[in-house]
């Protein structure tokens, strides 16, 4: 069930960086659902026609690597040429892989931050000029990670670390033009690469689940409602915050501790 109106983003055009596969597909298609023109970029060509072919007969796909500044900005061109001024632009590209950091070479350090804050900021930077303003919005997907420190994962919390502020410094320098930035941070989504990689076996998702105040994973267009209110009119006054669509997760861990009151 969705509270908003089919048509609500007619009209608008959406980049969607990292859009061809899981949460950033689903807030592609839903985009395109209610009315946007939209175009989606990853590394891998056939996965990005794949993903638009799915996003609708006139999306785009585009082939390009986030960590390449010279090639997302082509890539922004083409769309915006292509589809017309951007409105909306989803940066959501990352890399994740569960290794401790004695465990982690300095190149596999630098590839996730590189993907997920290096990748973000060059989204957003090589968009602005091509942004149909005011009234644009930006939204980077981040994570709990960013906020809660966790084992296995110094590469991903300190790339979404940087997220999180790159999202505020951002809305406070774009803001008097008009351009909200704002971010989402997800739960753990079912059916996800992301989950696939953090939570492989049934054990550990049964642990997982149990320890999340809502008692389930988010679903992939529970997010994309959350990308499609910061986007709209709605949210128009709103910018430099991280909306968390993860089901009370960031409070805590919610598992029963019979009395304990330990957290
Ligand atoms: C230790 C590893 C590793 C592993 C790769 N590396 N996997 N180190 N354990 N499991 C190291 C490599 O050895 C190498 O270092 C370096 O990382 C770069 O690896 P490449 O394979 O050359 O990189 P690349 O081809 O650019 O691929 C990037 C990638 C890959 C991140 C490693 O997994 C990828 O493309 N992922 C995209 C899809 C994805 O991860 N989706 C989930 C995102 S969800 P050396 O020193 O050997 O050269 C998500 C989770 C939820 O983010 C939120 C949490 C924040
Ligand atoms: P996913 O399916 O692996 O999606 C990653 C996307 O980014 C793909 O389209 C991938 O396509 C693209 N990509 C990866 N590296 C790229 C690069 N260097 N340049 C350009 N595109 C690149 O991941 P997901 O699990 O849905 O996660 C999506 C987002 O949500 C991520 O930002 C993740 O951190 C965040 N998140 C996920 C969860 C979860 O539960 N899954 C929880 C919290 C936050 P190519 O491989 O073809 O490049």
């Amino acid at each position: 069930m969705s509270a908003f109106k089919d048509n609500l983003l007619a009209g608008k055009t959406a980049f969607v960086a990292g859009g061809t596969s899981g949460i950033n597909l689903g807030i592609a298609q839903r985009y395109a659902a209610l009315g946007a023109k939209v175009a989606v970029a990853g590394r891998n060509p056939e996965k990005a026609a794949a993903a638009a072919k799915s996003v609708g007969a006139d999306a785009l796909g585009l082939s390009c690597d986030v960590r390449d500044y010279g090639a997302i900005r082509r890539a922004l061109e083409e769309a915006s040429g292509k589809l017309g001024p951007l409105d909306i632009v989803v940066s959501g590209a990352a890399g994740n892989f569960l290794a401790g950091a004695l465990d982690m070479s300095a190149n596999g350090f630098r590839t996730v931050v590189d993907i997920d804050l290096n990748g973000t900021f060059n989204v957003f930077r090589a968009c602005y000029d091509l942004l149909k303003r005011p009234g644009a919005s930006l939204i980077a997907i981040t994570a709990g990670q960013a906020v809660n420190p966790r084992p296995m994962q110094a590469h991903a919390c300190a790339a979404k670390a940087g997220i999180n502020q790159l999202i505020r410094v951002l809305a406070m320098e774009w803001g008097p033009s008009g351009v909200r930035v704002n971010g989402i941070s997800p739960g753990p989504i079912a059916g996800t690469e992301g989950m696939a990689r953090l939570a492989p076996t049934a054990d550990a998702e049964k642990a997982l689940t149990n320890r999340i105040p809502l008692r389930r994973y988010g679903e992939v267009s529970e997010v994309a409602e959350s990308a499609v209110f910061l986007v709209s009119d709605s949210a128009r006054y709103v910018t430099g915050t991280i909306l968390d669509c993860d089901g009370g997760s960031q409070l805590g861990d919610a598992s029963d501790r019979r009395g304990a009151g330990l957290n």
